[in-house]
């Protein structure tokens, strides 16, 4: 899929595609936002790190988690009906990246239904070496980046983000991963509550740039030492 990806073609049909699932899902709104943001848009993101030998909070929400099977996957993607036009939009993108081989998928299941209600993906050095992202993302050995977290909307704010990030930070130490690492959009308030009060530090934030459908990333600060991570930039 990415070698395809990589020819000026197959990159435009991939585009139209992606446009045409965002215009038949989300609505003309978010199709004309998204479209005029891949044009020209900014975005600040906030580079985060946390050790995984320290695990913070989990909450009584009982679930399991597992690494999804391509059953799994296409059960989770067929969700994207009950969401809202911004959950589908979120969804979408994380559907783009999933075909592309951006990380290994996990999800999470209720434990008294068995439906699925969270979903992050492992992205290792290999996965960006592979996807030739180095440039976009920076991650060494021992590090694993669990990225594009998305709990469905009907389970948000029950805790099950919190006990599915306990499970999956466990799972990455277990397999063998050091440092957990994070990309967070500098206004997401809520992801970033949870990273603070999971111990992240923030050493770089960065400045992603769309123009004309490509994307660049800038280091706007570093900081050495890194800082505490705070869910907003005054508290
Ligand atoms: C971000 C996301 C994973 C958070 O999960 P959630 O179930 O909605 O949020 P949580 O219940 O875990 O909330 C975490 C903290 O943020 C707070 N919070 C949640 N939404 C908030 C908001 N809109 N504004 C301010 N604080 C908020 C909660 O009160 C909680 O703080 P507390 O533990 O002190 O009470 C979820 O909303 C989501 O999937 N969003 C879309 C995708 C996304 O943004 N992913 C993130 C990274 S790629």
């Amino acid at each position: 899929m990415f070698s395809y990806m990589t020819t000026k073609v197959g990159r435009a049909f991939t585009v139209v595609r992606f446009g045409l699932l965002i215009l038949r899902w989300c609505g003309l709104r978010i199709f004309i936002s998204s479209t005029l943001h891949q044009l020209y848009g900014r975005t600040i993101f906030l580079v985060a790190t946390g050790p995984l030998d320290t695990l913070g909070p989990s909450s009584s929400f009982q679930c399991t988690v597992s690494l999804a099977s391509p059953d799994d996957v296409e059960e989770l993607f067929s969700k994207i009906r009950h969401e809202s036009p911004e959950g589908k939009y979120q969804l979408l993108v994380r559907k783009w990246y999933h075909d592309l081989g951006f990380g290994d998928c996990y999800i999470s299941r209720t434990s008294d239904t068995n439906e699925i209600c969270t979903v992050c993906w492992f992205v290792t050095p290999g996965h960006i070496k592979q996807l030739r992202w180095e440039d976009r993302f920076s991650i060494k050995e021992g590090e694993i980046m669990i990225e594009n977290i998305y709990v469905l909307e009907r389970y948000r704010g029950t805790g099950a983000h919190a006990a599915f990030g306990f499970k999956v930070w466990k799972i990455a130490r277990q397999l063998g991963y050091k440092l957990r690492k994070g990309y967070v959009n500098e206004t997401n308030i809520a992801e970033r509550r949870y990273l603070e009060k999971n111990s992240s530090k923030v050493h770089e934030r960065i400045l992603e740039r769309h123009f004309l459908f490509r994307v660049t990333r800038k280091t706007l600060e570093i900081y050495d030492p890194p800082i505490p991570m705070k869910a907003t930039p005054d508290s």
